[in-house]
């Protein structure tokens, strides 16, 4: 019988694209004491995670905290700028577009969702490539009564490892002179891939905690524009914990309208104080630089194993992680159990259409070039002993990759 909290020797290789792993100076962070969340030094802490995390969604407009996962945040996104019947545009990307779609219809919102057709490898073109802007623009042109109120997209696509254009589709919605709001989750890409929420003319960021800020799961947010903020004070969907107005209000001295998850704030502080070392934005600027090189080194030895990659576009391969997909008629769930059995390493299972056709490698947060090459050594391992026929080593390729490409100095 499986026990918790029992392994073996040495720390396990958590190499799923989220949960990451977390920094050692942010467990300690987390294990202060819980102090009171409506005394003097409580406030002192919200304020510093809610301007730290601004800082970090590159935004001067509110981000609200919720002690939720994703799911929630995407929920409070939709329904705090929606009414029932609205119609939204949503572009498959892959499975976690597909589930915030779902969510949508749930929520009783009118939805569209837009894919590029096709398949390749076996694989919905849609779940290999980013979105495609001009799609959205040509709906939104047809679109001459301006029914659809919101564009949803998904930032870093975590089920296929894609990083979509989130500039072009802002100015495709202006090419289209449509007023629709643009929502956009960034749930796997926030502190990991750049992001840039005012600058790139998002009305509301969605985003969690455990990927790129490198915390536990339990906390996520919504980063808001003033037009999120207008459009939420008419729509008519039902929220009373998700509503931004009375969490606004509080922030504004510090607190929150309800007991928040102090101990993942006394976590976000700290990430803060990692991700935004210098003050002046290049702490991210290097923490970008690190994850495209990390992810450049797994692609390295993806292609050298002769294995394709999942997405099919480089220009929107993810910084985040690796979709590899394996031969027809291999298991790719198979292989994940014995890397997991055999070499205490945990990789990303094929999520929805992709399922058992792929596995993922996640790169992010706290990792470096060894924990990367450990990681790989499991990969090659395991494939082949599941006999995947190897057109070369992909240790080797990425050894040579990372020796012959010194990180930058921040
Ligand atoms: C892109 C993306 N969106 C949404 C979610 C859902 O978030 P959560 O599992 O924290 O509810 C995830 C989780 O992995 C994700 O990667």
């Amino acid at each position: 019988m499986l026990q918790l909290d029992f392994h073996p020797t040495g720390r396990h290789f958590l190499q799923i694209p989220g949960p990451s792993p977390v920094p050692d100076r942010i467990l300690r962070a987390m294990s202060l004491p819980t102090i009171d969340h409506r005394g003097p030094e409580f406030a002192v802490l919200g304020k510093k995670v809610l301007s730290g995390i601004q800082q970090i969604f590159k935004t001067r407009h509110p981000v609200v905290i919720y002690p939720a996962s994703g799911t929630g945040a995407w929920e409070a996104a939709l329904s705090n700028v929606l009414s029932p019947g609205d119609q939204v545009l949503m572009y498959e990307t892959g499975h976690f577009a597909s589930l915030w779609h779902k969510m949508a219809q749930r929520l009783g919102i009118q939805t569209e969702f837009l894919a590029e057709p096709g398949t390749e490898h076996g694989v919905p073109l849609s779940w290999r490539r980013g979105v495609n802007a001009s799609l959205i623009q040509a709906r939104l042109e047809a679109d001459k009564a301006h029914q659809i109120k919101a564009v949803c997209v998904v930032h870093n696509e975590t089920s296929t490892g894609v990083t979509s254009d989130i500039s072009a589709v802002r100015r495709a919605i202006d090419a289209a002179q449509h007023p629709a709001l643009l929502l956009v989750d960034t749930i796997s890409g926030l502190a990991s891939a750049d992001y840039r929420h005012d600058e790139w003319g998002v009305d509301v960021t969605v985003s969690g905690s455990q990927k790129g800020l490198m915390l536990p799961p339990g906390i996520s947010f919504n980063a808001l524009s003033p037009k999120a903020i207008e459009a939420s004070k008419s729509a008519r969907l039902p929220k009373a914990f998700w509503a931004w107005d009375e969490i606004i209000e509080m922030n504004k001295t510090g607190y929150f309208p309800y007991t928040p998850s102090t101990n993942l704030l006394y976590g976000l502080s700290e990430a803060c104080d990692m991700l935004l070392a210098d003050g002046a934005g290049n702490g991210l600027n290097a923490t970008f630089a690190r994850h495209q090189r990390w992810a450049e080194g797994v692609r390295a030895a993806v292609t050298a194993w002769g294995l394709p990659i999942q997405c099919g576009d480089p220009a929107v391969y993810s910084p985040v992680l690796t979709g590899v997909i394996l031969p027809e008629g291999v298991d790719a769930d198979a292989v994940r159990k014995l890397i997991y059995e055999r070499f205490d390493c945990s990789l990303g299972t094929g999520l929805g259409k992709v399922k058992g056709r792929m596995f993922r490698i996640g790169h992010l947060g706290d990792c470096n070039d060894l924990t990367l090459m450990a990681a790989l050594s499991g990969c090659e391992m395991g494939l082949k002993l599941t006999g995947i026929k190897l057109a070369g080593s992909g240790v080797l390729a990425a050894m040579d990759f990372f020796s012959a490409n010194p990180a930058q100095q921040a």
